[in-house]
């Protein structure tokens, strides 16, 4: 790990390779990025190969939960253990989660990660990632990926500070949000011109604590003022957190926000 994913340009050139050979299969989720460890790697037919179908195949099926989240272990306690979980964006619908889960698996296993024993993939709609170490409860923010989505902007000035202001405001929400043992999701609009509305959106893996989903939303934040700054609308993707801002609606609105 310990790497920086690859940019827009190969990113771009993913999705669309990914777009045609999704479907194929009718999956209808947005894939975004891949990582895959060349080392270390897994023997074909081994023990870690067969612990790895099965933690796949009980991510995909366990797509219903209503949090949208599940953890597993395959093989605990022993050399060829494997762990493994998801996470669906926090507004989508359950068949929306099941599509990406059961998509991503047969990505990770087909395509992208036939070998590795450490993986994540990220979609807008999902994240999916497994390791040969205990990963759970560990706050993580390696691999990055960040994809910019579009620049132009009339008030780069006014607008950076419009986000600074709305992303820094809802890291407290974001990392409060799960403490009932729910999901760890946060959306937020605000007010930048008469026509345009900036939306966006915070979300970490509900298996860290408050304060590490906190320390993860504000790497993301940081990132995003080097990657980012002129756009008006990005991603960041950490495997514990998330963060995306655009100036149209791109989640569904689940309450109504005052403030
Ligand atoms: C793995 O097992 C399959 C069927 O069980 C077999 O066809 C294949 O040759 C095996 N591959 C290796 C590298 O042993
Ligand atoms: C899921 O993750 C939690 C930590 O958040 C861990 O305690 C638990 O053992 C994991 N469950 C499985 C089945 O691996
Ligand atoms: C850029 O934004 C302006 C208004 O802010 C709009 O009139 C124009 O069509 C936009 N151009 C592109 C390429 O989106
Ligand atoms: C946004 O700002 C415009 C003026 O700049 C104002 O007319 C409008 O009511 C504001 N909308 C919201 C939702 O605050």
């Amino acid at each position: 790990m310990g790497m920086r994913m690859p940019s827009f340009e190969v990113s771009m050139i993913l999705v669309i390779l990914t777009f045609l050979s999704l479907n194929k299969e009718g999956s209808t989720a947005t894939f975004l990025d891949y990582y895959c460890s060349n080392t270390p790697t897994f023997t074909p037919n081994s023990t870690f190969q067969s612990n790895l179908a099965q933690l796949l195949s009980s991510l995909s099926s366990n797509a219903r939960c209503k949090d949208g989240y599940y953890n597993n272990t395959v093989g605990e306690n022993t050399a060829d253990a494997v762990y493994g979980l998801f996470v669906c964006r926090g507004d989508l619908t359950v068949q929306d989660c099941v599509d990406c889960v059961a998509g991503g698996t047969q990505d990770l296993s087909l395509q992208y990660c036939v070998r590795g024993k450490q993986a994540v993939i990220s979609y807008e709609e999902c994240m999916l990632r497994y390791s040969d170490e205990y990963f759970f409860s560990n706050m993580n923010t390696q691999p990055s990926l960040y994809q910019l989505t579009k620049y132009n902007l009339s008030d780069p000035a006014r607008f950076n500070q419009l986000l600074m202001a709305t992303t820094n405001g809802l890291v407290s929400r974001v990392s409060n949000a799960g403490i009932s043992g729910a999901k760890k999701f946060a959306t937020k609009e605000a007010n930048f011109t008469g026509s345009q509305i900036l939306y966006t959106l915070e979300q970490c893996t509900p298996d860290i604590s408050s304060s590490d989903c906190s320390k993860c939303i504000q790497e993301g934040i940081t990132l995003m003022q080097e990657c980012c700054s002129g756009y008006q609308g990005a991603r960041i993707m950490f495997p514990s957190c998330r963060i995306r801002f655009e100036l149209y609606q791109f989640y569904r609105m689940l309450n109504i926000v005052t403030n």
